[in-house]
């Protein structure tokens, strides 16, 4: 498969958004959201793109103009998800199950397993001075707590990462992504619905018994093929996610000693920092959408079933909304939220969870070191493009 990060065509004047990493599309939002606000770009047969923060958050929530059903990463071909692919008022149905899982009251509940969890990933990553945050924190971590969320068995972790290694390495082949999804992650997901299935527990504190126990509109129950289609979506959506903010916040902290101080002197800023960090490195830079009538913006008509990328990375940045957008400012005023987990109807459902894991992180090492420096080489994450992380990343300790 070609290296979809590679320019195609050295003679083509602009490299299309999506065949850049993080770091290049960053370099390209100033000028997009300045000069041309809604953008055309031209891979997937065309799409458009917005890059101002008053655009896209408007379009982000309003889900009547621009409708969801594009998968969540911008394959062409992406098995059906719920609930991302669905659009109001079905999907508040789903919504409103899924919710019970994610309050603050629950995901305490979670929080001594992800501290055991970041304990032992901590000290492995510290051992000996150095470590690698790919391997020995950011890609595990988050798959394990993805499994302790849904009450599965602990091991389950491994056969997921293992799935995951090969779907990062299948980069954007839709057809290698659904077979490595139904050789790793299905028969994984089809036992814990069976089991669910033959020995309900309590629907109050098990995610996968809630969700076989809900019935639609019609009164039947949900059943196993939905009960799939979500179990898959929580493991795509939360780990890859997860791992690039955990690789950019402690590659943020190496290269930012005075942010590494200042936290260490006041812990209590560390949830401003981690919103900070998910502002200005957004594991997934845009989603799409495909507009339900013509969409007249600045000037430009998008019509009718035309497919909207949403970038909530040029967002995050933009100085209307954020002054100095590039700066980690610990104490921005919070009156306007970043983008990173979305807006609107499917705004994410697992922010809490993944803030959760980035806090921990964050004061578990702070607290068990003097000074974090990078060593050795890095690598960025965007084996699939548009992603801000790191697939490499040495640490050294002091
Ligand atoms: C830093 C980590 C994460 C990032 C950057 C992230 C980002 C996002 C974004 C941008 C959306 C909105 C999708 C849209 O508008 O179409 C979303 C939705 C979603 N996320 Fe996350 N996410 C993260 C972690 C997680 C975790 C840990 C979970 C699971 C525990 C999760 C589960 C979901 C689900 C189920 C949806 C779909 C919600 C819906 O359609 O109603 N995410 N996420």
């Amino acid at each position: 498969m070609a290296d979809i990060r590679e320019t195609p065509d050295a003679t083509t004047e602009r490299t299309p958004l999506n065949f850049l990493g993080g770091e290049g599309a960053m370099a390209r939002y100033p000028e997009m959201r300045e000069r041309e606000p809604v953008a055309r770009e031209e891979p997937f047969g065309g799409y458009w793109v917005l890059t101002r923060y008053a655009d896209v958050s408007k379009a982000a929530r309003d889900w009547k103009t621009f409708r969801a059903g594009q998968p969540f990463v911008e394959l062409p071909d992406f098995p059906k998800v719920i609930p991302q692919t669905i659009d109001p008022p079905e999907h508040s149905m789903y919504r409103k199950v899924l919710n019970a899982y994610f309050t603050p009251e629950y995901i305490e509940n979670l929080r001594p397993a992800v501290e055991r969890y970041v304990d032992e990933h901590v000290t492995t990553l510290l051992e000996g001075g150095r470590g690698e945050v790919v391997t020995e924190l950011a890609a595990m971590l988050p798959m394990r707590v993805l499994a302790a969320l849904m009450s599965m068995p602990e091991e389950t972790y491994l056969v997921f990462m293992e799935g995951f290694e090969k779907i990062m390495a299948a980069g954007s082949d839709p057809e290698a992504l659904n077979a490595l999804v139904s050789d790793y992650w299905a028969p994984t997901v089809n036992a814990l619905i069976a089991d669910r299935t033959a020995n309900p527990r309590d629907p109050a504190t098990d995610l996968m018994s809630g969700v076989l126990a809900a019935t639609g509109p019609d009164g039947q129950p949900w059943g196993p093929e939905v009960a799939g289609a979500i179990a898959v979506l929580l493991f795509s959506a939360g780990s890859e996610t997860t791992t690039n903010a955990l690789t950019s916040m402690l590659h943020h902290l190496a290269t930012h000693p005075e942010d590494q101080q200042r936290l260490r002197l006041e812990p209590e800023l560390i949830p401003a920092f981690v919103e900070e960090i998910l502002r200005l490195y957004p594991p997934l830079h845009q989603l799409a959408r495909n507009t339900t009538k013509d969409v007249e913006l600045h000037g430009v008509t998008m019509p009718a079933g035309d497919l909207v990328a949403l970038s909530w990375a040029a967002a995050n940045r933009d100085p209307d909304a954020f002054p100095e957008p590039d700066r980690a400012i610990f104490d921005r005023p919070r009156e306007r939220t970043h983008l990173t987990m979305g807006m609107g109807p499917h705004q994410c459902l697992g922010a809490p969870v993944a803030r959760l894991e980035l806090a921990l992180v964050c004061e578990k090492i702070l607290a068990r070191t003097g000074n974090i420096r990078l060593e050795g080489p890095t690598e960025p994450a965007p084996m699939i493009p548009l992603r801000s992380g790191y697939s490499v990343l040495h640490l050294a300790f002091d």
